[in-house]
């Protein structure tokens, strides 16, 4: 098959397609190979060859697996894979199998290799001839294994060995397929980039046309293709990065055929809601509809102490509300929505975890609303909707936003929330990011706000006894969210803002900090 490029895309996007054997690190391999600029897509490892070839992938990406090949009922791909023509790269469980599929032997061996192991270079082409694998044919690479390659198949020779003696790197020259034993895309493996780099660029000979600025002119073609001359978008607007980045992709594309609606549903935090409305106003060419809703959502959440109840109520009513409003509008025909990549991947995995939180998102509404759908986003990372946000030139207040829950400060509020309780949160929440921010603290953070508790305690204010609530304030650094560390914010940034927070905010008795990484804790208290 032949090496192909996109034609009806402007931008020519060549595609490398992963095969995912639920291998723990399948999306970090997408994201390291578009960020060497080659657009990629994850698939399961069970797609069939035609699902495959609709791609016309200039490479194909074997992933890692918890599975062993030797195991009954082993995960497998479809076997045309191999003959494709197509040049591949197994890693891992992904070397193991196509060594086992074309002839070779994989045994478990002797000794398993965990963490960091160091390997030997035997020929530095196509894989290795490059920077730091260069300078020293003795490597660190991050391992993860049990199995091992015990003969390999015909054609292949051996490329790299572990200081064990294990196979670390295969490769048949004439059928560019390749495999390594240990995590390229993985930040233990120095150099790792630069193996997944030589893949792309020497072995599959991939150009470098992923940029935010193909995706902008894509997404735009494409959104001008599926909305037909005359028709209308409504987009809900929350505020987040996510939507921001859609809503001005829509207007780049429509202009006054995409109409706007921010529910403010008075759970952002202080002055955000204004500022998003300004941004919006100023930015946006199509109809912009503030609905002030802020009273009916107080109401609904009278009383209501459970978080998960919370999450509930906040969802339908903004479901109900933002449906009012569409269907009133009468002459729409799609919904855009903020869906992105990690959202919509069929992992290969299996998956059976507990919900710990439903996380409902505001913004994210059903079927039922009766609208065709547009989701520009359904094919990046998060770090990519920023680079096209920055492409299209929102302000960094939006693009470097933090993370903010769906249902807002209600699940930063425990116990039920009241007018008085959201403006004592949103005072100390804005003085403590300010602290941080002001004191540079906030390098690295994935997170940091204040959590009002319902711990009412002593204090003594002036010469008073005080009696009131406290405040904790939580900042983590993370990679994803699913683990987190509680943040070594320095002492004085703490003790400023728990001077200024019991200063400024009467009712405040007292301030902690939290200290819970996740688990066992999660990030947000509710
Ligand atoms: P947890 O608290 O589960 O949070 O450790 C992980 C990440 O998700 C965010 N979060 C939410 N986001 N709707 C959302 O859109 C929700 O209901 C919700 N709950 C938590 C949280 O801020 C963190 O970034």
């Amino acid at each position: 098959m032949k090496h192909f490029l996109n034609e009806d895309s402007e931008s020519l996007r060549e595609k490398v397609v992963i095969l995912d054997f639920g291998g723990q690190y399948s999306m970090l391999i997408a994201r390291r190979i578009r960020e060497a600029g080659v657009f990629c897509e994850l698939l399961p490892f069970n797609a069939p060859w035609a699902k495959i070839a609709e791609h016309y992938p200039a490479g194909i990406i074997l992933s890692g697996s918890p599975a062993s090949v030797n195991q009954v009922n082993a995960p497998r791909c479809d076997p045309a894979v191999y003959k494709s023509g197509i040049p591949i790269l197994g890693i891992c469980y992904g070397m193991h199998l196509m060594a086992k599929e074309l002839g070779g032997e994989v045994e478990k061996g002797g000794r398993s290799e965990f963490g960091r192991t160091s390997f030997k270079i035997v020929e530095k082409e196509p894989l290795f001839g490059d920077q730091i694998f260069a300078l020293d044919d003795s490597c660190n690479a991050w391992m993860s294994h049990q199995d091992e390659v015990s003969e390999l198949p015909t054609g292949f020779t051996v490329l790299a060995k572990t200081e064990n003696g294990t196979v670390a790197a295969i490769g048949d020259h004439q059928r560019k397929i390749y495999g390594v034993q240990f995590h390229p895309e993985v930040f233990h493996t120095p150099g790792g980039n630069n193996v997944l780099k030589k893949f792309l660029f020497s072995v599959c000979q991939c150009s470098k046309n992923w940029t935010p600025g193909s995706f902008v002119n894509d997404a735009v073609k494409k959104i001008r293709e599926t909305v037909g001359e005359g028709e209308k978008v409504v987009c809900a607007l929350s505020g987040g990065v996510d939507s921001s980045v859609v809503a001005f992709l829509l207007d780049r594309a429509l202009g006054e055929r995409a109409v706007f609606i921010f529910v403010d549903h008075g759970l952002l935090r202080l002055k955000e809601a204004e500022q998003v409305v300004k941004l919006y106003k100023k930015g946006l060419k199509g109809e912009f509809i503030l609905i002030d809703a802020r009273r009916r959502f107080l109401e609904a959440l009278a009383g209501v102490t459970d978080p998960e109840e919370k999450r509930q109520i906040i969802g339908a009513e903004f479901i109900n509300v933002f449906k009012g409003q569409a269907l009133a509008m009468g002459d729409i025909t799609y919904l855009a929505q903020g869906t992105i990549y990690p959202d919509v991947i069929e992992s290969g995995s299996i998956q059976g975890a507990a919900v710990i939180k439903s996380h409902h998102n505001v913004g994210g509404l059903p079927e039922e609303l009766g609208f065709d759908l547009v989701e520009p986003l359904r094919e990046l990372f998060k770090d990519e909707v920023r680079l096209v946000g920055a492409e299209l030139g929102l302000p960094d207040k939006i693009l470097k936003r933090q993370p903010f829950p769906g249902p807002g400060l209600a699940v930063r509020i425990i116990g039920d929330i009241t007018a008085a309780k959201l403006e004592i949160v949103k005072l100390a929440d804005a003085i403590f990011r300010k602290e941080i921010q002001r004191a540079g603290a906030d390098e690295g953070l994935w997170q940091y706000f204040a959590v009002l508790t319902d711990v009412q305690v002593v204090g003594v204010k002036g010469d008073d006894r005080h009696y009131g609530p406290v405040i904790a304030l939580r900042a983590v650094a993370s990679e994803d969210a699913m683990t987190a560390d509680w943040a070594r914010v320095p002492f004085d940034v703490l003790e400023k803002a728990s001077l200024r927070i019991t200063g400024e905010i009467p009712e405040v008795a007292r301030v902690v900090y939290d200290i819970t990484s996740k688990p066992p804790g999660t990030i947000e208290w509710e």
